[in-house]
């Protein structure tokens, strides 16, 4: 696989499925309902930094959508490099970047499949990602082999559907929300069928399984965080009828690359 600043990739049904659903969601995904804001990007900032600390400075942002996470870690000071297959989600990451001054190198990607050298980063953050690829256990063990001995992996990522008849409710109208706001069919929210036979995680990862292949990758120190502060702030804003779609736990798994070889 090769990976350009920009090209054609070689992906097989499951990725061109997950990458066309990106290009056409990445129109909604910043104006989500409850994302964002001054305090949450604070909170965001502070977890980043101490889950990197200070002696990390060249970090690989994987499946960085629209740059959220790339423009915190640029914000803090950090050497930024990040790579999606989604050029909707690009484009809206690069405009911000350059709207805000943020240096970030942009690059077109599959992360299951880099072409940089072993080693060349200190660290791989990868917020809501591990969830939508089709070999999670694959990914990691190419993450590590790109970042040094004693760099870091920082995983953020969740359950995103819950149990439970208030959460479904909830979800529901979510879906008919964004029908009314943005006369987007609610049928097309979900992976289709075809794209989602091909994860082992469609709706979400557990932290358990998150674990698991932390562990399997021989990732060392693992710290895990709870982050039901950001769900949190993020229901002060929203309305009541999607309070309840938002209790889905998400937390952040971080593991320090061991000696190689
Ligand atoms: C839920 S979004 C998360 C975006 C961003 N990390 C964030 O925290 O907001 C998932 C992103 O992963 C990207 N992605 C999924 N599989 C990928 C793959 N195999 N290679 C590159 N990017 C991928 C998608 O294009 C999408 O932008």
């Amino acid at each position: 696989m090769i990976m350009m600043e920009s090209g054609k990739l070689d992906l097989d049904r499951t990725k061109e499925g997950v990458k066309k659903y990106w290009d056409y969601g990445s129109k909604f995904y910043d104006t989500a309902p409850g994302l964002g804001g001054n305090e949450e990007s604070q909170i965001w900032k502070k977890l980043l930094s101490s889950s990197i600390g200070p002696d990390l400075k060249n970090i690989l942002d994987v499946g960085s959508g629209t740059g959220i996470i790339a423009m915190y870690l640029a914000e803090l000071g950090y050497g930024v490099t990040a790579v999606d297959f989604s050029e909707g989600m690009m484009d809206i990451a690069r405009k911000k970047a350059l709207e805000k001054g943020a240096k970030i190198r942009f690059m077109e990607g599959d992360i299951e499949n880099l072409s940089f050298e072993d080693e060349t980063f200190d660290c791989v953050t990868a917020r809501y990602v591990l969830w939508t690829l089709p070999h999670p256990e694959k990914a990691l063990k190419e993450w590590v082999r790109v970042v040094k001995p004693g760099g870091r992996i920082v995983i953020i990522d969740g359950k995103w559907v819950t149990r439970g008849l208030l959460p479904r409710i909830s979800a529901m109208n979510y879906h008919i929300y964004r029908f009314i706001k943005y006369g987007k069919n609610p049928f097309t929210y979900d992976y289709r069928k075809e794209v989602s036979v091909g994860l082992p995680n469609p709706h979400g990862v557990e932290k358990k399984q998150i674990m698991e292949y932390v562990s399997k990758a021989g990732l060392t120190d693992i710290v895990v965080t709870d982050l039901k502060i950001i769900r949190d702030i993020q229901r002060k804003k929203l309305p009541w009828y999607l309070k309840y779609a938002n209790d889905h736990p998400i937390f952040m798994v971080r593991g320090t690359v061991a000696k190689k070889g």
